[in-house]
């Protein structure tokens, strides 16, 4: 009744709290909760029983959820949705009716499968991009250490923010994937590519260096590296990509793109509720 990679925790987990809605014997719903670093609850599923929908249970559990927290003097309760469910739209409903936080934007995700990079990696408006005059590419491993340096000391000039910069030392940075754009000799931005699990790279971060300041800009950069990616890991490898809402353009950028090259691309929202009244700590 819930997510299959909640199921497990459905057995009774420490830390976790399970609340079940039912009738007689017959099992309605039920919300799962994690307790959080900070002593308050995130909500991991709450799932209603398709005969039972539209009948108050989710609104039951979550109420009798708030109350129990709220006794207990937990601390704020949060809840994490994919916009891409079919239940987000009347689950922010619920979550607004009960007094929740309008819902923000914790990450726009995104990832794709190879075989998928492959297919639009071979039509021509991809190619085209990526060979386009004066774009040349060059891979992280290529890249000298002096040459390093002096790419280091420009960005740091220009205020990029070390973490932001190409070479900042983060582990696993499969060298072969991660990539400096130039344009007419100019570098332009970059890609870091992470290995996470086997076949599969996380997208760490992608700089736009602003001489092009178009919104497509980064566009060639992200279709040369799936190509690359299909091309060292084949049909089974993935690749994931998140930005959060501290990057309002890549965020804007993902929402406008991510279908030219991403099979899979949601927002992933939160809403957070303090209930109140909660009984205050003694001194
Ligand atoms: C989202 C879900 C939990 C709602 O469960 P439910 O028991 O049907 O919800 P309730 O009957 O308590 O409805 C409470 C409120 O939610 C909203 N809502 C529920 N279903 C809705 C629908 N189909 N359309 C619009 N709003 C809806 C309404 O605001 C409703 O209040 P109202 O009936 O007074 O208008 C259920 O649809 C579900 O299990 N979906 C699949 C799992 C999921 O997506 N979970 C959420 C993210 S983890």
């Amino acid at each position: 009744m819930t997510f299959p990679a909640y199921r497990s925790l459905l057995d009774g987990a420490p830390g976790h709290d399970i609340f079940v809605a039912s009738q007689g014997t017959e099992l309605c719903g039920l919300a799962l909760w994690r307790e959080s670093e900070e002593g308050g609850r995130r909500l991991l599923s709450i799932f209603t029983a398709s005969v039972w929908r539209r009948r108050g249970v989710a609104r039951a559990l979550l109420r009798q959820a708030q109350e129990t927290y709220r006794f207990a003097g937990a601390g704020k309760l949060a809840a994490f949705w994919s916009d891409s469910l079919p239940g987000a739209e009347p689950f922010s409903r619920l979550l607004a009716s009960l007094g929740w936080s309008i819902p923000a934007l914790d990450c726009v995700r995104i990832s794709a499968n190879a075989q998928q990079t492959k297919i639009w990696s071979d039509s021509r408006r991809m190619e085209r991009m990526t060979i386009r005059p004066g774009i040349e590419f060059r891979e992280f491993g290529a890249v000298s250490a002096a040459e390093r340096t002096e790419i280091d000391r420009l960005l740091e000039a220009e205020g990029v923010p070390a973490r932001w910069r190409p070479f900042d030392p983060l582990e696993n940075v499969n060298q072969q994937l991660s990539l400096l754009m130039y344009r007419n000799t100019h570098l332009d931005g970059w890609i870091v590519v992470q290995d996470s699990a086997p076949s599969e790279v996380w997208f760490y971060s992608l700089y736009n260096r602003g001489l092009s300041a178009s919104a497509g800009a980064l566009m060639p950069l992200l279709v040369e590296v799936c190509r690359r990616h299909h091309a060292a890991f084949g049909p089974t490898g993935r690749w994931r990509y998140n930005t959060g809402p501290d990057h309002p353009g890549m965020a804007a950028f993902l929402d406008r793109y991510a279908e030219e090259f991403a099979d899979f691309h949601d927002r992933h929202l939160y809403s957070t509720f303090t209930p109140t009244g909660a009984p205050s700590a003694t001194v």
